[in-house]
């Protein structure tokens, strides 16, 4: 059954007889690419770490843009954890050497300066980017043109790496008091308005469900065709530092999180968390404490600190389908239910196949849980924001979030003007539909729309996907804290 359309278009947005300034772009996720690589961490025991490892860029979502005159086609992981645009180098020490990808993994997509006539150095040396797990890339700043989707941004300044443990570029989309760079610069999200692509430093995040391989990214602009009920705008709340209030990140909070089983429900926090929503995570990260309650409640075993994964048996996808974690941000605030078979992911079977050596269970029918513990550092990753709708307005600084409406192959999409995050209503119950989804919809505004491919390394499976994209966290989590700590006075999520 399609649910009947009511959507309403609000005040506070420009007359429809004005061109929207929207940019809607496809997002894909990669395949797994299932091959073997020397261990990154050579403190690990199993060799399936070492697949796991290997998919450290693997996680997150993909578009394709181009870069340079002639135009050359790239393909970066889109993070709203972090604020730079940055692309590989052609002649990056990654990317030359069969060593050090038999560590990081093949260059994906790359960039040759030397071949670009709108090429510009702007700061010799001076990017430097490291992220929580611990890698990170390095080289000059430079200018060059930028386009996606149908914009064109000129001389955007972007980190052009010349070392990287990264096998891919990305698109930060985040703050730009968290770039890279010594001193602020205007990053993309900053450009696109100066260059009045769009009218606010905003956008509207869609992943999808976990069986779809592409979702949305709409720049300036709200789908309301892609949620579900009312659209509910949150504050984001700043960090302090040195006494100092800075906005920096995406972090909202969290007030309630209760796990709902037909009239059963029960709450598993006590006190309200800041959590970050990152789209460069794949899972979701929240305090010890929380998360032990929910391993317990559904006898889970933790061994993030050894082969890095959450267990839990599969069993409970047949016999408690209907049930929901339920995420609510402030009494009257959004509530996004995200259900069982998003949390709950059977993908460690197709690991064992690799080579995981599961520690002793006491369930044989072997699922991973897509929530985890951590301390000092909350996270809302892909798990989440699967089921969620996030418009991301760092103009206003606020995050507006409903119920994402999945598989939704229609469009109605609405611009954010200067006075925030438009109040706006989404279908009204989940679409059910078997159309084959679709992240490329732009066309019923006349916007300029991309089509956007599927991972490079990926050899024409698309849509196909079983396994979910591992986690590089699940691997990588436990030296989390260690690196933290190293990577040192710059903290970036992605
Ligand atoms: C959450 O669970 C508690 C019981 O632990 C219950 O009292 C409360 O009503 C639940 N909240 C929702 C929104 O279901
Ligand atoms: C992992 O090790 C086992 C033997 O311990 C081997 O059979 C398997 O092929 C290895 N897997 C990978 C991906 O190297
Ligand atoms: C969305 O489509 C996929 C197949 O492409 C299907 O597996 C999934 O169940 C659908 N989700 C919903 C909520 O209808």
């Amino acid at each position: 059954m399609r649910a009947s359309l009511s959507l309403v278009a609000v005040a506070g947005i420009a007359t429809s007889a004005v061109a929207q300034r929207v940019l809607p772009v496809s997002i894909s996720k990669p395949h797994a690419r299932g091959k073997t690589a020397a261990n990154t961490f050579s403190k690990r025991a199993s060799n399936f770490t070492q697949v796991i490892d290997n998919e450290i860029t693997a996680g997150g979502y993909y578009a394709t843009v181009s870069v340079g005159t002639p135009a050359q086609e790239v393909t970066l992981i889109l993070d709203t954890g972090s604020s730079d645009v940055w692309i590989l180098d052609s002649e990056a020490d990654l990317c030359q050497s069969e060593r050090l990808q038999a560590y990081y993994g093949d260059c994906l997509t790359t960039y040759d300066h030397t071949a670009s006539s709108t090429y510009d150095v702007v700061d010799p040396d001076g990017f430097d980017i490291s992220y929580v797990d611990g890698s990170g890339s390095s080289g000059d700043y430079i200018a060059d043109t930028f386009r996606i989707a149908g914009a064109t941004i000129k001389a955007l300044q972007m980190g052009l790496a010349a070392q990287s443990t990264i096998n891919s570029g990305l698109i930060g989309v985040g703050f730009d008091t968290n770039v890279a760079a010594e001193r602020v610069y205007s990053n993309l999200i900053d450009e696109f308005m100066a260059q009045d692509v769009i009218a606010t430093k905003s956008y509207s995040l869609y992943l999808n469900d976990l069986e779809s391989s592409t979702g949305t990214i709409l720049f300036g602009g709200i789908d309301t065709k892609k949620f579900i009920g009312d659209l509910k705008v949150i504050k984001i709340q700043p960090e302090t530092y040195g006494g100092q209030q800075i906005y920096s990140s995406f972090s909202v909070t969290l007030t309630n999180l209760n796990i709902t089983d037909g009239d059963n429900s029960k709450s598993y926090i006590t006190q309200d968390i800041d959590v970050v929503l990152d789209s460069g995570t794949t899972l979701t990260y929240l305090p010890t404490t929380v998360a032990e309650r929910i391993f317990a409640a559904f006898n889970a075993y933790d061994d993030s600190q050894g082969t890095g994964l959450v267990y839990i048996n599969c069993d409970y996808l047949t016999n408690k389908p209907d049930m929901t974690f339920d995420f609510r941000f402030g009494a009257s605030g959004p509530l996004v239910r995200v259900p069982i078979d998003e949390m709950i992911l059977d993908n460690v079977k197709a690991y064992v196949e690799l080579g995981l050596q599961l520690p002793d269970l006491d369930f044989d029918n072997v699922c991973s849980l897509g929530l985890q513990a951590l301390d000092d550092y909350y996270l809302l990753g892909d798990t989440f924001l699967r089921s969620a709708y996030v418009v991301y307005d760092i103009s206003s600084l606020s995050i507006g979030m409903a119920q994402a409406n999945l598989n939704s192959t229609e469009s109605n999409i609405v611009e954010i003007g200067t006075s925030g995050i438009p109040s706006a209503t989404g279908v009204d119950s989940q679409t059910s539909t078997s159309d084959s989804p679709s992240g490329t919809d732009g066309t019923s505004t006349g916007n300029p729309t991309v089509t956007v491919t599927t991972d490079p390394s990926d050899t024409g499976s698309a849509g196909v996907r079983t396994i979910p994209p591992p986690s590089w966290e699940a691997a990588s989590v436990t030296l989390m804290m260690a690196f933290f700590c190293l990577a040192g006075a710059t903290l970036f999520t992605w």
